[in-house]
């Protein structure tokens, strides 16, 4: 199972668009796929054609989670069609915030209603999040396996980028993931030289993008207008071609990239750093491994390559005990090696 956060906390930029009939084109290629709508706008919810299901929205599992009331989330679960599932959203979704301020869970819940769904055997879960980097968005960057970034063309959803960046960054040795990025350019106009230009740009500053861009194609608006994803309303149009061609993109992109679990045995340690080829031997915060049941660990996606790596343990340089293979450094010491080429 892996779990996709679309965000950016740039409002207009084309998440819900994106999340919603991202979700749609893996249903229909017979992926099972579970979108959550984490947005108290409830645009998603809206988007696919659902009112009033203030009985059995994500806020009412949240609900559940806080007051450890026992709960089958497939109660909770619309069924679209045998691949596509949703969990709808709420606008009282949004004063769960200030409840919750000072309780140390309040980033958890929906780690934990994702582990309770992990019996249902969704092979993506989809999350849409709100405009801003409250506390729904970091439950939503917690569980990330993979965050797309929807851009665009202005300046405003690059600095939205940035600022997400920044904030897992910080929240670095609270993740036990760092997930793996990627952009993706929407609401994209072929005819407008600025849009030309700033895809010029982005090309060559961001590595990570999915493609093609998504035209502005007015049949993804129809489509929320009348409750039905692209696919269902007109699967022929350039909006539905767009999204099928990036589910391509991104699952061959998917390919090449494998999970690794970093462990460190250091009980009386108090902060972990993983340093390696893949970050430039620096130590970056968003590296920085959590203590969980007395081990220290940190899952990081990597592209197919070999890479040397240590741990920088109360700030001493130190090669993984728990790995075999290692070369000597320069320093008398070792590096750690992995093979991801298979
Ligand atoms: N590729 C597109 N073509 C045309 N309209 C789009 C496209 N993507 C989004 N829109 C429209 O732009 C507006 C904002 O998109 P939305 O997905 O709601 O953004 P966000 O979730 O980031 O606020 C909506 O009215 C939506 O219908
Ligand atoms: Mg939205």
């Amino acid at each position: 199972m892996k779990i996709i956060t679309f965000a950016n906390q740039k409002g207009g930029c084309g998440k819900t668009t994106l999340a919603v009939n991202f979700a749609a084109g893996l249903a229909k290629r017979k992926i099972k796929t579970l979108l959550i709508d984490l947005d108290p706008q409830a645009h998603a919810t809206l988007y696919l054609g659902y009112k009033d299901q203030s009985n059995n929205s994500i806020l009412k599992i949240f609900d559940n989670l806080i007051k450890n009331i026992e709960f089958d989330p497939k109660n909770y679960i619309i069924s679209r069609n045998p691949e596509f599932s949703f969990i709808s959203s709420e606008i009282e979704l949004g004063a769960l915030e200030s409840e919750l301020s000072e309780k140390s869970y309040a980033l958890e819940l929906l780690k934990r209603l994702i582990e309770k769904t992990e019996t249902l055997n969704f092979e993506y879960i989809i999350v849409d999040t709100p405009p801003n980097l409250g506390f729904l968005t970091l439950n939503a960057l917690k569980c990330a396996d993979i965050v797309i970034i929807p851009l665009e063309c202005s300046i405003f959803s690059l600095q939205g980028s940035e600022n997400l960046k920044k904030i897992v960054s910080l929240f670095g040795n609270y993740y036990e993931k760092l997930p793996l990025f990627f952009h993706l350019i929407t609401l994209f106009d072929k005819r407008s030289n600025f849009n030309k230009e700033f895809l010029r740009k982005i090309e060559k500053i961001i590595d990570s993008l999915l493609s093609p861009p998504v035209r502005n194609n007015i049949h993804l608006k129809e489509a929320s207008y009348l409750g039905k994803t692209i696919f269902e309303h007109n699967p022929f149009c350039r909006g539905a071609q767009d999204i099928e061609k990036v589910i391509e993109d991104f699952l061959k992109k998917i390919k090449e990239i494998r999970a690794v679990d970093f462990c460190c045995e250091a009980h009386s340690a108090q902060k972990i750093y993983l340093v390696g080829d893949f970050n430039n031997w620096q130590r970056r915060e968003e590296y920085a491994l959590v203590r969980k049941n007395g081990r220290w660990q940190k899952k990081v996606y990597l592209p197919k390559g070999k890479y040397r790596y240590k741990f920088i343990i109360d700030n001493n340089w130190s090669h993984d005990n728990s790995n075999p293979h290692k070369e000597t450094d320069n320093f008398g010491g070792y590096n750690s090696l992995l093979n991801l080429e298979g």
